[in-house]
């Protein structure tokens, strides 16, 4: 009873915060439509390192790629729409769907990257307050079909490779670590083991990580951890080199079977393709899913003959 009414009026009290917030940030837009993240009252900047600019999280994220994804998107070689920022900005839910009059948002208006608020909400009810929970988080961003069709780019393949999906001609395979790791992509690529000397102790949320945390970089001594694949038969750093030389072989194989199609427009070379693409997306080899790459590339080359077969017609 006591936990509830505690709870309660926290909620309350985080309410009032982020309106508070809110029509702070919204009473200085009208004074300046500057745009540079420093800024911090226009109208896209989100303000949070008022408060948590000294914690680790925020550290950490101004090292990393997501800080750079707006900049990286602005100045890549690609024909940019608004579109883009649903992924490549964090304003773009609250100011391009909800619309806020006074505010267009799009390429010229936009100031953050992929910044706390694109997973963060103060009123949100999930743990850590993300806006969704982590098991989906990273994969409504990190997808192959980013709905940009036409633009030339093709997007990384990480989240269809680890829930084993989307190849042509093979049935579904999720890495094996989706069903070990309840927070997914999260578990790898945001676990701190920065100094594991003796004992996890001294990992606090305060250390500041190189690699883990909001860097959300993945790396290999993570495997070795929490009792994974710690044993001398079980160590990645061998089994690794020998999966990743059997993947680039058949991948070889398969992009020789492609060059060398005379019909590049058949069903069969389009399926193929799309398998070979699918593990080159995912770090060049297939890292997240190892046993579906090799099942992609396999009923790649099993269409060797259909794809033979129409040459030289
Ligand atoms: C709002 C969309 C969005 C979400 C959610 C998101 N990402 Fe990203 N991520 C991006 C974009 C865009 C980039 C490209 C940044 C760039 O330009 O280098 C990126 C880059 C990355 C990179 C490469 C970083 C680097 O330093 O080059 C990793 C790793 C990554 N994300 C992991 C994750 C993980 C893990 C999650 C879930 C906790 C996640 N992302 C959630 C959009 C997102
Ligand atoms: C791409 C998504 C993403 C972005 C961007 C992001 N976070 Fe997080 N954050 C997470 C996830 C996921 C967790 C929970 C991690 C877990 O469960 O282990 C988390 C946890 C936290 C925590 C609590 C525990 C901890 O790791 O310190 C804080 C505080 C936090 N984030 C603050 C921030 C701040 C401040 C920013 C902006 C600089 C930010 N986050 C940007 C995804 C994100
Ligand atoms: C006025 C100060 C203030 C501002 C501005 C602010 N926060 Fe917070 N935030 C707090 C306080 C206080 C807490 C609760 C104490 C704590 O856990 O650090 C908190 C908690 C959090 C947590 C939970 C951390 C955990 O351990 O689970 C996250 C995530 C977070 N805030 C994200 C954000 C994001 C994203 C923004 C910007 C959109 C933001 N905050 C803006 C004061 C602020
Ligand atoms: C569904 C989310 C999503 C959408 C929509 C999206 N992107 Fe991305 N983009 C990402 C993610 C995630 C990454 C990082 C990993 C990758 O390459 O998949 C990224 C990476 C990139 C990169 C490489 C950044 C670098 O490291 O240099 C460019 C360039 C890019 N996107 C351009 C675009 C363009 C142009 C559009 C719109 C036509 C677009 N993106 C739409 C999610 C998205
Ligand atoms: C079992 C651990 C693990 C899981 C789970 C995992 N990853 Fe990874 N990921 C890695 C490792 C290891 C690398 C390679 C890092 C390197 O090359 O140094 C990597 C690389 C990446 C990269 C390329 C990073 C770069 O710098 O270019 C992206 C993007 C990525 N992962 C996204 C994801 C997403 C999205 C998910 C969830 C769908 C996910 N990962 C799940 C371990 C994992």
């Amino acid at each position: 009873m006591k936990k509830t009414f505690l709870f309660l009026t926290l909620s309350l009290l985080m309410g009032t915060l982020v309106v508070f917030i809110i029509t702070t940030i919204e009473a200085d837009t009208t004074e300046t439509q500057t745009n540079s993240s420093e800024n911090p009252k226009t109208p896209f900047a989100e303000g949070c390192n008022k408060c948590h600019g000294d914690e680790a999280a925020y550290k950490e994220w101004t090292q990393a790629g997501h800080s750079h994804a707006l900049v990286n998107l602005l100045e890549g070689p690609y024909e940019v729409k608004t579109s883009c920022l649903s992924c490549h900005s964090s304003g773009y839910k609250m100011f391009a769907e909800r619309g806020i009059p006074g505010h267009p948002y799009n390429e010229k208006t936009a100031v953050n990257a992929v910044a706390c608020s694109s997973c963060h909400s103060h009123a949100s009810k999930e743990e850590h307050l993300l806006v969704i929970p982590a098991k989906k988080l990273c994969i409504t961003c990190h997808k192959m079909d980013c709905g940009c069709a036409g633009a030339g780019i093709v997007h990384q393949s990480q989240s269809e490779m680890f829930l084993g999906r989307e190849g042509a001609g093979v049935k579904r395979m999720p890495s094996p670590h989706v069903r070990a790791m309840k927070k997914r992509c999260v578990h790898c690529h945001m676990a701190k083991v920065e100094q594991k000397e003796d004992t996890q102790e001294n990992v606090t949320q305060e250390t500041i990580a190189k690699h883990g945390g909001h860097t959300f970089k993945a790396d290999f001594s993570t495997c070795g951890n929490a009792g994974c694949h710690d044993s001398a038969d079980n160590d990645m750093s061998k089994r690794l080199p020998v999966y990743r030389a059997e993947i680039e072989k058949k991948m070889k194989t398969v992009k020789a079977m492609l060059d060398s199609a005379a019909d590049k427009t058949t069903q069969a070379y389009k399926d193929a393709k799309l398998n070979y693409d699918m593990v080159k997306g995912d770090s060049g080899y297939g890292l997240h899913n190892i046993p579906y790459a090799r099942a992609l590339l396999e009923h790649s080359l099993s269409l060797k003959s259909e794809i033979d077969a129409t040459e030289g017609q």
